[in-house]
Parts: C-alpha cells; sequence; structure tokens
C-alpha cells in the first residue's frame, strides 16, 4: 500500500485517523480474510483499460488510487466519517428524493456498494447492477453483499462507457463520483446514463455541495483529490441538462452535500439548426 507523505491529508488528517479512528488490527484482519488474487481475477474484465485522469491520480494521498488493495480496505472506515453528520443519513435522504419505483438499477462508480446495497434495500423487487472501474472496490463490494445475503450482479467497467444495452435500466445513480472525475469525464457519464436509461427512468446523482465547496476553498485544500477544484466549480444541474434530462432539481442534504435528480423525458428537444429542416430531418422518423 505505497502512500505519499507529502499530502496535506497524509501529513494531518491521516496520523488522526490512523491512531484514533482506524482500527489496523480489524483492517489487516479483513485484508487476509479475502483472496484477493482469485477474485480480482476473477471480476476483472479484460478489456477494460484505465484511462490516464484515473490511473495515475492519488484519491485521498493513496497512491495508486483505487487500483489497490489499501484504498479498498479503508475506503469504508473512512467514509463513514466522511459524510456528515452520518452516511446512512445521507445516503437515505438521496434516495428518498426519487419518485419512481426502478424495477431495474445501475449505481456507476459503485466502489464498496454501500449505496448500491441500500437501493437493492430500498426496492427489493428491482434487478441491480454495481459498476466500478476498481476490481480491488468490486471484491469489497461482493463479500458486503455476500454477507448481507442480498442479491447485486458487480461489473467491471467505465461509467462513461459501459458497453450495456439501450434503456436497459429505470434508475441509475451516480454517488461520490463527480467530485473525483474531471467534469469532461463526468458530462460523459451522464449522456451515457441519458443512454442507458429507458424513457421516464431518473438519474440520481449524490455529491459534496458544488455551492458549499465554491464557499470554503479550504475544504477543497484539506482532501487530496485532484479534481476537486473542477467540480467545486461546475454545475451538476447545467451538466444533466446537457446530457438531455429533463425536471432536474439539486436538493441540499445536510447543508454540505447535494442530490441532483433528472429524468429521460418523452422526447429530447429538438433543436432546428437548421430552419428549414423538417422534423424527419432531424429526427429521422419516418412519418405517415
Ligand atoms: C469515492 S468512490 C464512491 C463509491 C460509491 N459510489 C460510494 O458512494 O461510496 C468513487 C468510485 O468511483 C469509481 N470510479 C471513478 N471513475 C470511474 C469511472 N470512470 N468508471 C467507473 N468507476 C469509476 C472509483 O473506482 C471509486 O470506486
Amino acid at each position: 500500500m505505497p502512500t505519499r507523505t507529502d499530502t496535506i491529508f497524509e501529513k494531518f488528517l491521516a496520523p488522526v485517523f490512523r491512531t484514533f479512528l482506524l482500527n489496523q488490527e480489524d483492517l489487516e484482519r479483513f485484508y487476509k480474510s479475502l483472496d484477493w488474487d482469485a477474485a480480482t481475477t476473477r471480476l476483472s474484465h479484460p478489456a477494460v483499460t484505465y484511462p490516464d485522469y484515473y490511473r495515475n491520480a492519488n484519491f485521498h494521498g493513496i497512491e495508486g488510487g483505487y487500483l489497490t488493495t489499501g484504498a479498498a480496505v479503508t475506503y469504508d472506515p473512512i467514509t463513514q466519517y466522511a459524510l456528515p453528520p452520518g452516511e446512512s443519513l445521507v445516503r437515505q435522504a438521496a434516495i428518498a428524493t426519487l419518485q419512481t419505483q426502478p424495477r431495474r438499477i445501475l449505481d456507476l462508480g459503485c466502489g464498496t456498494g454501500t449505496g448500491t446495497l441500500m437501493l437493492k434495500q430500498a426496492f427489493p423487487s428491482a434487478e441491480v447492477v454495481g459498476l466500478d472501474l476498481s476490481p480491488y472496490m468490486l471484491v469489497v463490494a461482493e463479500h458486503k453483499a455476500a454477507q448481507a445475503g442480498v442479491e447485486v450482479q458487480w461489473r467491471h467497467g467505465l461509467a462513461e462507457q459501459t458497453g450495456l444495452p439501450d434503456g436497459a435500466f429505470d434508475l441509475v445513480t451516480i454517488s461520490l463520483v463527480f467530485h473525483e472525475t474531471p467534469p469532461a469525464i463526468a458530462k460523459a457519464i451522464l449522456r451515457e446514463s441519458y443512454r442507458l436509461l429507458t424513457v421516464g427512468g431518473e438519474v440520481l446523482v449524490l455529491d459534496g455541495s458544488q455551492r458549499v465547496l465554491r464557499q470554503a476553498d479550504w475544504l477543497t485544500n484539506i482532501f487530496e483529490e485532484p479534481y476537486i477544484h473542477d467540480y467545486a466549480a461546475g454545475s451538476v444541474d447545467a451538466w444533466m441538462g446537457a446530457a438531455g434530462f429533463g425536471a432536474v432539481q439539486t436538493q441540499d442534504i445536510w447543508w454540505v452535500h447535494q442530490a441532483t435528480r433528472g429524468v429521460k423525458p418523452l422526447s429530447r428537444t429538438v433543436e432546428f439548426t437548421r430552419p428549414e429542416a423538417n422534423l424527419q430531418e432531424v429526427t429521422g422518423w419516418a412519418l405517415g
């Protein structure tokens, strides 16, 4: 688990986490309880390649980012403190903004699956798929689902290019991913979500409040997140609208988080870039 030592996180916060909040023996025991080689081999998709923005970034100050067992083992113990006033409260509040009863759910960038499992528990009859680019995170997710006796399909892949069929889902969720991806990738993930959703399907993005992060620059400097400044400067609302979603609304969750929800509308607004173009030329529909 190679770790950079020159970051604010490593200098000030990591010692606090290591000394008071993380139980090293528990982490070690958990690490040793899993057969990482067998599980990562089984869960890895051979065609997946890692883009530079992901492979070269040291999320949370851990060198190698999510492509390490260290990131996967420490993710849950750290995240429980990273979502004030409480991880479950925040995740539940986001789920509560949904307005439909989904039957096929896709959780993009599902990580260790905490939110994915909560979705399955909220909608027990739904089929749920969790997709992530890190096989190590998926190993932990799969283990947690087995422990909880919950059926979820885990898939290794790129959220912006999943290879899954058009209109296959009626809910796509993306939690705590966009503050860790360049905005161009967040926008591409929303376009992919639009493609994957059926008409009337919902997309839900839970993440840090962009408004609060803009006002509190010191917050964005604390955690070693390479893209958080760009995330703070942007607008998930606007990105969702640009991807084609309608009824887009952002709701504050416990002041420092936000949940943005949108719906895939009946038909995309047709933009008549050539005023003389008729509906059939623009949409490709054969009329009459
Ligand atoms: C901060 S974690 C969030 C995990 C989970 N969604 C949650 O709410 O706890 C970010 C996750 O997004 C994944 N990720 C980042 N970029 C991705 C991409 N382009 N495609 C798929 N997964 C990605 C990372 O591997 C990591 O597991």
